[in-house]
């Protein structure tokens, strides 16, 4: 019986975001979903992608199709990985650990965030094997910051990721609407278990006061190479290789920080002009299918990050979800590949984008 079963009908990503949206709680939903105000650039990260043609080529033998490829050094399967997304376990009880299982076996990245909802301890315990990067909020506190960064160190994370988009929190209006924070605390994070040695109802505060010359301060307690989220113009984008960090996350929360901002794959050419190859420049934002990963590749990232659809796997089927999650992306990048002629990531290039005035 190979066509029944529910697994058998979710086909693509938005599959399992059409499932998320029936099965999780409202206010869980909405805080996935959101956008700041009035989510211009959430839709129009999906809608940019779209706008972009293949110019496709043929008869390259593409019998072996390797979609392998590395980031700063280390192996990937794919150039499909995981963003940092806070509280995996609203959606799913063991949270970050089902996550990290998952990318342990898909052989990809996992970016895990300051709000995981599981212990970093727990995390790797999970998935001791699996690539991982540690995301950073940096707390007002410096000291605070060393502490964490040094245990990150120590537990094995590979890279250190500084959001820089988030100085302040974003306007997001089901949130607000949703009391989000007080039924975070009464509700599903009821717990007094620790995260990250914070109770799980005090977010962490962000430093606002953040700026450039604070990063060789990081450099200075950490051996990680720093990747810097959230750069969406050429002029961040030079500093960033002026101030020596081994990569740029071309970015926009998903839409939840600054509205009407480009669409990621908007910003990315610019940066990548920017940066002439001098360090990896990666993406996330709106990546729901195998084109989506090869338009990204060939503009000049390194890999893509999957936020959203990697909660829309965990909230189907814990581990199990979002490992098909990764899987139907990746064959469907693999069909990308071939039917556009490439036979290795590094065959991916420029040439096979037109934009399109749609
Ligand atoms: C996020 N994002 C995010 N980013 C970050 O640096 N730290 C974090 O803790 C979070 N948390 C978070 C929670 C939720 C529910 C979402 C949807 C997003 C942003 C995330 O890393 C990424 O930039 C976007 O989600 C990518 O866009 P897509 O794939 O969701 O379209």
């Amino acid at each position: 019986m190979l066509e029944s079963g529910p697994e058998m009908s979710l086909v693509c990503l938005t599959d399992f975001q059409a499932h998320a949206r029936e099965h999780l709680s409202k206010s869980t939903r909405d805080f996935i979903e959101g956008g700041a105000d009035d989510s211009v650039t959430r839709d129009d990260n999906i809608a940019a992608f779209k706008r972009i043609r293949l110019r496709p080529r043929y008869l390259r033998d593409v019998s072996e199709v390797d979609t392998r490829t590395t980031i700063q050094g280390e192996e990937i399967s794919a150039p499909i990985c995981i963003a940092p997304t806070g509280f995996h376990c609203l959606v799913w009880p063991d949270g970050e650990m089902s996550t990290a299982r998952a990318a342990q076996a898909a052989g990809i990245c996992y970016i895990t965030s300051t709000f995981a909802s599981c212990s970093l301890e727990d995390i790797v315990i999970a998935a001791p094997e699996g690539l991982r990067w540690f995301q950073l909020y940096v707390h007002p506190d410096l000291q605070l910051n060393k502490q964490l960064i040094q245990r990150v160190e120590s537990l094995g994370f590979k890279a250190l990721v500084i959001t820089l988009d988030t100085p302040v929190c974003g306007n997001r209006r089901h949130d607000i609407r949703n009391q989000l924070r007080r039924n975070l605390t009464l509700t599903d994070l009821q717990s007094p278990k620790k995260v990250n040695s914070i109770p799980y109802f005090q977010m962490t505060p962000i430093s606002t006061s953040l700026c450039w010359n604070d990063l060789s301060w990081f450099q200075s307690i950490t051996r990680l190479p720093i990747i810097l989220k959230g750069i969406l113009t050429k002029e961040d984008a030079e500093l960033a290789v002026k101030h020596n960090v081994q990569g740029i996350i071309v970015s926009n929360h998903g839409g939840r920080q600054l509205d009407e901002v480009l669409a990621s794959i908007d910003a990315l050419t610019e940066v990548v002009a920017a940066v002439k190859g001098k360090i990896e420049v990666y993406l996330d934002g709106g990546v729901r299918t195998g084109n989506d990963v090869l338009k990204a590749l060939a503009l000049g990232a390194r890999c893509i990050f999957l936020g959203r659809p990697i909660l829309w796997g965990l909230a189907y089927k814990g581990e199990h979800g979002v490992k098909e999650v990764l899987n139907i992306l990746t064959n469907e990048f693999h069909t990308s590949m071939a039917l556009t002629g490439c036979r290795s990531v590094a065959e991916i290039n420029r040439n096979l984008i037109q934009f399109s005035r749609l």
